[in-house]
């Protein structure tokens, strides 16, 4: 009897534990959700800022047309793989055979990173391309893409007046938007890029993503000459832009060129950055750039002459080792703590504007880097230098999470309820000792303070720094062409 008791006690008790476990769990939850629901509504006034004009904007370079597949649904993981991974000795970036294209792709779903790679091998990617055409299983699907084209859209979409530097098929120019003009002769055939694309916690074989991303594969014969230079230099003056955007140049990347072509085509492209006039705002969108004699061309040619940079965290991490250290990275941590990023930009702005400060004087088109948008999974930052005529950071910094989620949601609602969020509740402003720390308020959720950045022994830049959580997608229907989108949304406030 006394002991039908105890066991009928523990039996209430643990009915009651129970109860209270998912109660407690219904209440944390929608806490989450009420706290989730304030912060988007304060983004959203952020973000419903009215451009102060309509801003002419021209988009350099080029365009393709993108064939999107469910990676894991399409490639096969092959045995030979298995035995390339368990030797450890996988190729990354040098893309002949089928097989090296797998231990490329490998090597970057592994780790959640954002890839972009040239095969010169036409019948493996025209093979690739067949194959995604007719899957059954990978949802194969069609668009226009190109990081032009698709800054371009979104910059259009936001109201501002677009032209466009892209050689393209009429079959491909029926899918741009009619108020984009576009700038560049008809082709016969795009360059197509097979995106593959994958989710968070994805299986491949042994192997898994720990986020969300793309890589890209492509055999561009167009994109790598920017062929449509020429015709757009004839239209931009009249057009006078209030901004100038270089995009696309990876497809310069790995390319095989005869000797002096790629120098002379960046040549180029500096002749016409340099021939804006001094209150057109030049801005250049990163890229996953691979090989380090390209990247020094850019450093050479590009990154001098553009008041701004976009890009997300695996190309601040390339950007930062190769000046400091002269070697490209090609895997950052796909989900960096603000303070480090904070960190690489500082450094960044540090060496490219010390830079400036010493040869301006002999190269007077150099820019001051005077803005950079860092985009990235779980937060944007924008970085803008005091003084100059970037206005509305913290609006910007709004606009570009609240795109990230409706881009990889492809959707134009942010519902609360698909959405979580991966910043903490306060971050600390740099990884030194004594750094300040933030907290976050979900009533005035894009943190923006001011800060000195040293540059060298006689100047400074006083910045404004803008943080925006964003309120991450649980359920990513694309990634590709999200960095676009969100670089676009950010500079249509700031312009
Ligand atoms: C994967 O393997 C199947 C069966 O052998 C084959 O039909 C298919 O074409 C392969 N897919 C790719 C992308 O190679
Ligand atoms: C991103 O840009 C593409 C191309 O302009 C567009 O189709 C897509 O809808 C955009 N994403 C969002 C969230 O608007
Ligand atoms: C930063 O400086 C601007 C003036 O340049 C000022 O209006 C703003 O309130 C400052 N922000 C903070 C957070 O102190
Ligand atoms: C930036 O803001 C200032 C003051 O509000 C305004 O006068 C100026 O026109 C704006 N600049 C641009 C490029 O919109």
């Amino acid at each position: 009897m006394g002991s039908t008791s105890v066991l009928t006690l523990l039996t209430v008790l643990s009915v009651f534990t129970a109860l209270f476990a998912v109660i407690f769990q219904a209440y944390l939850a929608s806490n989450d959700l009420m706290k989730l629901t304030t912060i988007l509504q304060n983004m959203k006034t952020l973000e419903n800022q009215i451009p102060s004009h309509k801003a002419r904007v021209a988009i350099g370079y080029g365009s393709c047309s993108d064939l999107y597949v469910k990676a894991v649904d399409f490639l096969n993981f092959t045995e030979s793989l298995e035995n390339a991974l368990s030797q450890g000795t996988y190729n990354v970036d040098d893309i002949n055979t089928e097989d090296e294209f797998l231990q490329s792709f490998a090597y970057y779903f592994q780790r959640g990173a954002a890839a972009e790679r040239f095969t010169s091998n036409k019948e493996l990617f025209q093979n690739l391309v067949r194959l995604a055409k007719k899957s059954s299983t990978a949802e194969p699907r069609w668009a226009l893409g190109g990081n032009a084209p698709v800054i371009g859209s979104r910059l259009a979409m936001e109201g501002a007046e677009v032209m466009l530097a892209a050689k393209m098929s009429s079959k491909l120019k029926s899918h741009l938007r009619p108020d984009v003009r576009l700038v560049g002769s008809s082709i016969d055939d795009d360059d197509i890029h097979l995106i593959l694309e994958y989710k968070t916690g994805d299986e491949w074989g042994t192997l898994k993503s720990p986020r969300a991303n793309r890589y890209i594969l492509h055999n561009d014969h167009n994109n790598p000459f920017i062929n449509s230079l020429e015709e757009f230099e004839l239209a931009l003056p009249e057009f006078n832009p209030h901004l100038f955007v270089v995009s696309g140049l990876q497809m310069m990347d790995n390319y095989v060129y005869q000797p002096g072509v790629r120098e002379s085509r960046i040549e180029k492209v500096r002749a016409q950055m340099q021939s804006q006039p001094s209150d057109t705002l030049v801005h250049f969108e990163m890229a996953s750039f691979v090989e380090l004699e390209l990247f020094q061309l850019l450093l050479k040619d590009v990154i001098p002459y553009s008041d701004s940079l976009g890009m997300n965290e695996q190309e601040l991490d390339n950007l930062q080792q190769v000046l400091e250290t002269g070697k490209i990275s090609l895997v950052a941590d796909c989900n960096p703590r603000v303070a480090l990023s904070l960190d690489q930009l500082r450094a960044v702005i540090r060496i490219l504007n010390n830079d400036y400060y010493m040869k301006r004087d002999a190269d007077p088109n150099r820019r001051m880097l005077s803005r950079i948008h860092l985009h990235t999974l779980a937060y944007q930052a924008i970085v803008t230098a005091k003084g100059t005529s970037w206005n509305n950071t913290k609006n910007a910094a709004a606009k570009a999470s609240l795109t990230a989620h409706r881009h990889v949601c492809a959707s134009s609602i942010v519902n609360p309820d698909a959405a979580y969020r991966l910043l903490d509740d306060s971050f600390a402003t740099s990884t030194l000792e004594g750094a300040r720390r933030i907290p976050f308020s979900k009533e005035d959720p894009v943190s923006c303070w001011n800060e000195t950045i040293p540059v060298n022994n006689q100047h400074q830049l006083e910045v404004e720094i803008c943080v925006a959580p964003v309120l991450i997608c649980k359920v990513a229907k694309q990634t590709a062409g999200a960095g676009d989108n969100i670089s676009g949304a950010g500079l249509v406030l700031q312009i």
